[in-house]
């Protein structure tokens, strides 16, 4: 029989794993998305969408559908789907793997002040900022109460409630690779200040570059 694997997805180098093995036509592919986005990329072999209910219905999800092997490829700040996948593969007794993503590193020209807590990183800025905020919709409210800044946010999909933010412009999409693209946004909103999570991975490392030509002030909230 053909292993079959469970890919823990979400994120782009998920979806590339996922077309690779594919590719390679040697293994049976299942990738799994928390279903956080209403128009998730297009992604290779099957795809289950939802949660597994914590470490015991993934351990379940793992013994019914006879998963030979698990890799973990999710968000570095996706702590809890980790955390559940190790204790769910030790119980369930299938092997795990974590793809990891590196952390990004300040080069000479980086302006960062690297924080550890979205707290932290909002004190951090100063009154009468312009204010990138490159983060999630779960991660903005630690950001409301400075209605001494203005923020620009980003996200991927429209938020299902009013932002509490009292000076703020949403912009929808996703980050972009391309640090002339993410330069042009940072400028056109007259951004002095960019916020977000050293995320790793290419696929958000544009803004990292564009602050960089722009000589922009970066408060990067470490993992
Ligand atoms: N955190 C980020 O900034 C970020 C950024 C980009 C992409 N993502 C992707 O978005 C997803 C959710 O991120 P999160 O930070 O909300 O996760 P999280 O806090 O670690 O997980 C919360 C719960 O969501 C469910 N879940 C998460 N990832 C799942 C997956 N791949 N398949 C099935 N269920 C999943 C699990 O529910 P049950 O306990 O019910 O199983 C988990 O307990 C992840 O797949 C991650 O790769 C996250």
């Amino acid at each position: 029989m053909r292993e079959k694997i469970l890919i823990l997805g979400g994120t782009a180098e998920a979806a590339d794993l996922a077309a690779r093995l594919v590719a390679e036509g040697k293994v049976d592919v299942l990738t799994s998305l928390a279903g956080r986005t209403t128009n998730p990329a297009q992604i290779a072999g099957t795809v289950r969408i939802g949660g597994f209910g914590g470490v015991e219905g993934l351990a379940r999800f793992l013994n019914e559908n006879r998963i030979d092997r698990v890799i973990d490829a999710t968000h570095p700040f996706a702590t809890r789907i980790s955390e559940n996948a190790r204790l769910a593969c030790e119980s369930a007794g299938v092997p795990l793997e974590r793809l990891d993503r590196p952390s990004w590193t300040r080069d000479d020209k980086d302006r960062w002040t690297e924080v550890t807590t979205l707290e932290e990183a909002a004190a951090a800025l100063p009154g009468g900022a312009y204010v990138f905020l490159a983060l999630g919709r779960q991660y903005l409210s630690a950001f409301e109460k400075r209605d001494d800044c203005h923020f620009v946010i980003r996200m991927v999909d429209p938020p299902q409630k009013t932002l509490a933010f009292l000076n703020f412009e949403l912009i929808l999409g996703k980050p972009s690779a391309d640090p002339r693209s993410e330069a042009e946004l940072l400028k056109r909103h007259g951004i002095t200040h960019l916020v977000c999570r050293n995320s790793g991975g290419n696929a958000g490392y544009g803004k990292i570059l564009a602050a960089r030509e722009l000589s922009l002030p970066v408060v990067m909230i470490r993992r």
